[in-house]
């Protein structure tokens, strides 16, 4: 199978690459989680974490790429973990595939986890398919970490690799592992502090992390997960609501696939 990597697009502020990536492997990993490892030589040469490839269906009938955050990044190999459940037709067709076969996808898109702040002790907080992009922020966010893990029950995907970098605390919906209950009741049974919160997941929780930061009075990073169309900053349907306006629309929006995924807390209204 011949790599084929295009040379480089540039927007305004990011460089990114469209790529057909060979899939090295893919798992199930939990019941409709999928691991899938692609060899990229450019994307995962450049990529950070926090940042997202979109992958396209090799269906035509489904033209829109659908947006999946990087788990891990192995530059030596030049290679890509991702780490995706499966939801819908386009990524029931990604699960689908195995080693030796394909996949189109652009990247690295997105602005990533800032990993130089200089914090002490940072909580890295996953929720759900939120959980993925903690894997490589442990490894290369420096200072003392503390994993906070949501699951819905028991299939703990990808503890042994957030367990390698940082002290992992989780809960579940179900009682079944570690606390009973949210990633916040955790902190609290824990009773675990630090000075800043980088967090992926769904909107309740990112939305009570930035109440329980306001509260604490520390810093907070949000990496917001939207349906995306384009992924490149082009379409606007992936806005959020910020506090101020945005040069670009001229509102008060933002564009997570290019503004973000990530966001200070502040700046965003959820
Ligand atoms: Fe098109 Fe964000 S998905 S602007």
């Amino acid at each position: 199978v011949v790599q084929l990597e295009l040379a480089p697009r540039h927007s305004s502020q990011f460089c990114f690459h469209f790529a057909e990536a060979l899939i090295k492997e893919q798992r199930e990993i939990a019941p409709g989680v999928y691991s899938l490892w692609l060899q990229t030589e450019h994307i995962a040469e450049e990529a950070r974490p926090g940042q997202f490839v979109s992958v396209y269906c090799h269906d035509e009938s489904r033209l829109l790429p659908r947006p999946i955050s990087i788990c891990e990044i192995d530059k030596e190999n030049k290679t890509l973990r991702l780490v995706y459940r499966k939801a819908g037709a386009g990524t029931a067709e990604f699960s689908g595939y195995g080693a030796g076969e394909t996949l189109r996808l652009i990247g690295p898109l997105g602005n990533g986890f800032p990993l130089d702040k200089g914090y002490k002790k940072v909580f890295l907080i996953g929720g759900g398919i939120g959980v993925p992009p903690m894997v490589e922020l442990s490894k290369q966010l420096p200072g003392e970490k503390i994993v906070v893990s949501g699951y819905r029950g028991g299939d703990l995907f990808l503890k042994d690799e957030l367990s390698r970098h940082a002290e992992l605390v989780v809960a579940t919906e179900d009682g079944s592992a570690g606390t009973k209950g949210n990633v916040l009741d955790a902190i609290k049974e824990n009773g675990l502090t630090a000075d800043a919160i980088f967090a992926c997941g769904p909107g309740p929780m990112l939305r009570a992390l930035k109440a329980y930061a306001e509260e604490q009075g520390i810093d907070c990073y949000l990496s917001l997960e939207e349906r995306m169309a384009c992924g490149i900053g082009a379409c606007l349907a992936c806005v959020c609501k910020s506090k101020d306006v945005d040069a670009h629309t001229n509102v008060k929006n933002k564009r997570i696939c290019k503004d973000g995924p990530v966001f200070a807390a502040d700046e965003i209204e959820l």
